[in-house]
């Protein structure tokens, strides 16, 4: 069994500061302490052993302690939370905010109180560096609060490793439970072709550990879905030429046509290059292990483009490996672990959480299986399967959904009302509506910009069966929504909500123009 050196910090009430202090030490990797929170005088058999402690682990980990159970966190990085503070959703918010804050910037070049950005590029490095520098702010919040205010136990900074469905070591020491919660999320996945490994080839975590130089003018992103068009942006905004090389189309998640066809269309207008039907077949070495071209097979031969850098955006593998050898949990296609709807997998008292499990691969989902499984451990019986939920993506804007696209409304119901904005005219997008925060410059002087939504209603049941956005400040309204669809929502209902005008997405007030009418009408 191996033993490295560990703290114990039951008896310590460090501050947020203080932890920000030793995870950074810890990330530096100055040493492979394992810190140790595990009160010892509790005698009580664990319920559950958290296999990592990311949003799955920690928010399963708070549930189940509240109700009153005895849990273990075991984490191989030194603080709680996961992938998406440390190199995940928080840099490409940071990022996706910088394309927005850019784009503005750029439309309004050397207007108002802008400054002229005509061939002006920004750094990335700069920006991944901010990003790095706070990042444990948040981390050591999450060890905080974990200890002091949800009284979780967890060892963190030391991997672990499954002996058996009851049984997990770490830093040589093993702990048993009632249960084992598998938590270890996924990593991205890689495009197998020459050059892959070269220095100027990166993924989302790669990006924010290792860049060390300024990327090329020209850069190339390897993907359509939303990692690559969230990180394409960002590069494209700061001025590069940004080639995204996608083997069929971009952003075929979003489920509305029109929606999708504004939202790629604003993407190439701020100077996105995509190439669809094109695959990356080969990165050139420059001779010194380093980048110096891309050669891309597109429907028209092959291309080369040079460049030292190149991001690749091909989705996540669940880290299964581990519990696949020493449980034989089963596993689908993708390596994803197989549970059913209470969260177990083939093994009995094993279950399995967040991105371990599969698409969606998303923050709600790994915190809600989290927290399911961990009331299937303490005796409820409760089903979950993440179905019906919001979802979203950043280009320059914001893309918020819910529901059916148009396309798939007609498919299901006899007549489909839309309402939306801008409105089918002779104008088309060059309109100024709609607008509200954030988008109120382009709604006045750069119209097409100010943005895209549209209801989708069963003209049957008067039920709003899709709700799609592009631009500021809805998002939130979206996690609402949702609920209120699923419970039958309609058109009337909508329009008699008090809305606060202006409001991002118009939704209420365009409601209300319509819902008087027996028979509904487009608008
Ligand atoms: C670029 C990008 C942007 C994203 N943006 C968003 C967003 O804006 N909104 C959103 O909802 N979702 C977003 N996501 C998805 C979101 O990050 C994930 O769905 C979420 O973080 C998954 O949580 P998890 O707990 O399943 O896994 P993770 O948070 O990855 O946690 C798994 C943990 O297990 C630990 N671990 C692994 N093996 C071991 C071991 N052997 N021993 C101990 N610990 C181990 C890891 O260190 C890690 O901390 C984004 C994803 C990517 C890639
Ligand atoms: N909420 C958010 O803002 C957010 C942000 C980022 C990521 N995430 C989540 O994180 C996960 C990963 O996202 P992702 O965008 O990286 O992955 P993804 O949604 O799985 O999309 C993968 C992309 O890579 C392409 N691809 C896959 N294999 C390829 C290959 N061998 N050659 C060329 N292209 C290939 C796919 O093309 P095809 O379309 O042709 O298959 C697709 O465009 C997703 O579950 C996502 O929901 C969430």
């Amino acid at each position: 069994m191996e033993t490295i050196e560990a703290i114990d910090v039951r008896n310590e009430h460090w501050s947020i500061d203080e932890w920000s202090h030793r995870i950074d030490k810890l990330l530096d990797g100055e040493s492979a302490t394992a810190v140790f929170n595990v009160d010892e005088h509790d005698t009580r058999e664990y319920d559950a052993i958290f296999l990592g402690g990311g949003a799955g682990g920690r928010f399963g980990s708070a549930y189940l302690r509240a109700m009153g159970g005895r849990q273990l966190i075991i984490e191989k990085w030194p603080f709680l939370g996961g992938s998406c503070p440390h190199n995940a959703c928080v840099p490409h918010h940071l990022f996706s905010e910088c394309a927005a804050e850019l784009m503005l910037a750029r439309t309004f070049s050397g207007r108002f109180w802008f400054p002229n950005m005509d061939g002006v590029t920004t750094s990335i490095k700069e920006m991944v560096d901010v990003f790095k520098r706070g990042r444990v702010g948040p981390h050591a919040i999450m060890n905080y609060q974990s200890k002091e205010q949800l009284d979780l136990e967890y060892v963190v900074n030391a991997a672990g490793r499954v002996i058996d469905a009851h049984t997990v070591e770490v830093a040589g020491r093993r702990f048993r439970a009632k249960n084992l919660i598998l938590g270890t999320g996924a990593r991205s996945a890689t495009l197998d072709v020459p050059g892959k490994d070269l220095k100027g080839v990166y993924t989302y975590e790669s990006i924010v550990e290792t860049l060390d130089y300024e990327p090329s003018e020209t850069v190339v992103v390897v993907g359509g879905s939303k990692t690559a068009v969230e990180y394409g942006s960002f590069f494209s905004a700061t001025g590069r030429r940004t080639i995204m090389v996608v083997r069929t189309q971009p952003l075929k998640l979003l489920p509305d046509g029109e929606t999708r066809h504004y939202a790629v269309t604003r993407m190439k207008e701020e100077g996105v290059d995509i190439w669809e039907g094109s695959n990356v077949v080969e990165i050139e070495d420059d001779g010194t292990g380093r980048v110096r071209a891309v050669k891309i097979q597109t429907p028209g031969g092959i291309e080369r483009v040079e460049t030292n850098f190149v991001f690749m955006a091909l989705g996540e593998i669940p880290n299964s490996e581990m519990p696949v050898a020493t449980l034989g949990v089963k596993t689908g296609s993708k390596g994803e672990i197989l549970v059913d709807e209470h969260l177990r997998t083939s093994v009995p008292d094993v279950y399995a959480i967040g991105d371990l499990i599969g698409a969606p691969m998303e923050m709600f989902k790994a915190r809600k299986s989290g927290t399911y499984a961990a009331r299937n451990v303490m005796g409820e019986s409760i089903a979950y399967r993440a179905a019906d939920y919001p979802d979203f993506l950043h280009t320059h804007y914001e893309v918020t959904w819910v529901g059916l696209g148009e396309e798939e409304a007609r498919e299901r119901f006899r007549e489909v009302i839309i309402i939306k904005m801008p409105p089918d005219s002779p104008d088309g997008w060059n309109v100024g509506l709609p607008a509200s925060d954030r988008t109120m410059l382009y709604a006045f002087e750069k119209m097409p910009k100010s943005g895209f939504q549209k209801l989708v209603i069963d003209g049957g049941s008067r039920k709003i069966v899709g709700a799609h956005h592009v631009g500021y400040g809805a998002r939130d309204g979206f996690q609402y929504l949702a609920v209120l669809m699923r419970q039958g929502l309609t058109i009337d209902q909508m329009g008699d909500f008090d809305e606060l005008f202006l409001n991002p997405s118009h939704f209420i007030q365009l409601c209300r123009l319509r819902a008087g009418a027996r028979q509904l009408q487009n608008l």
